[in-house]
């Protein structure tokens, strides 16, 4: 299977609610996915998406894509926008997104399909929400995650993320803690090699998988 991410459009958004519904407990509604995905300035959404085929490649990607990291090593698993066939039956299998505020990129929320996780399509995720923090301009990123939540605390581990702070009672459906976690050297060489190493072995395993 080959997983491939894309800029979510409005027309995915009930593929993306699905997810959604089996992924937290207190989901968005299609206006909250319209405002964000309407706020182009700010906003940046994306989507997994699963085919038993390489998905489609465009010849000319847009300059912002060729810039990013995942673009130059992803390439297989980033469908060019310019492709007649982007608009793609592939099923969407998750999704994630980020804003940004100042220099700080914030990621609002990311989530696979449970039938599809523990295959990289989170990390694949992650890796596209830093890429647009990058080209967003970012210096920093931050989330919150509950503290309950060790799967995700360990990808954001992973990929660099260190706690910095805990906000009391920040869910509202059970009162839970969250921890709030950051990349705070987004662009130091040292964590762009880290990064770029960590790439490497998804693009490895993505490949294989495929
Ligand atoms: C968190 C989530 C997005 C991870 O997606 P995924 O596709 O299963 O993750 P990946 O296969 O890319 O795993 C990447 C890394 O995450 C960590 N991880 C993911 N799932 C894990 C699990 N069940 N147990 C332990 N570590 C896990 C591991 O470090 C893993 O790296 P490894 O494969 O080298 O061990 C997914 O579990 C999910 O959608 N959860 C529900 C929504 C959610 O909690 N979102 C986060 C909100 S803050």
């Amino acid at each position: 299977m080959y997983y491939f991410i894309e800029p979510m459009t409005e027309k995915d958004i009930p593929a993306v609610q699905r997810i959604e519904a089996q992924s937290f407990p207190i989901p968005w509604s299609a206006n909250t996915y319209r405002r964000e995905l309407r706020d182009t300035q700010r906003c940046r959404y994306i989507v997994a998406r699963a085919s038993p085929t390489p998905p489609p490649q465009g010849k000319s990607p847009p300059p912002a894509r060729r810039a990013g990291f995942l673009s130059q090593l992803f390439g297989a698993f980033v469908a060019q926008p310019d492709h007649p066939d982007m608009a793609t039956s592939a099923p969407i299998v998750g999704y994630g997104g980020l804003w940004l505020s100042a220099d700080e990129a914030h990621v609002t929320t990311i989530a696979v399909d449970p039938a599809h996780r523990r295959r990289g399509v989170g990390e694949l995720l992650l890796n596209g929400l830093i890429d647009q923090a990058y080209e967003l301009g970012a210096a920093i990123i931050t989330l919150e995650v509950r503290v309950s939540n060790d799967s995700a605390q360990r990808l954001y581990l992973k990929y660099g993320f260190t706690v910095v702070g805990s906000r009391r009672r920040y869910y509202t459906d059970n009162g839970e803690d969250a921890l709030l976690m950051s990349i705070e050297a987004l662009n130091d060489p040292a964590y762009r090699e880290r990064l770029n190493a960590l790439r490497r072995q998804l693009y490895a395993r993505l490949q294989r998988q495929a």
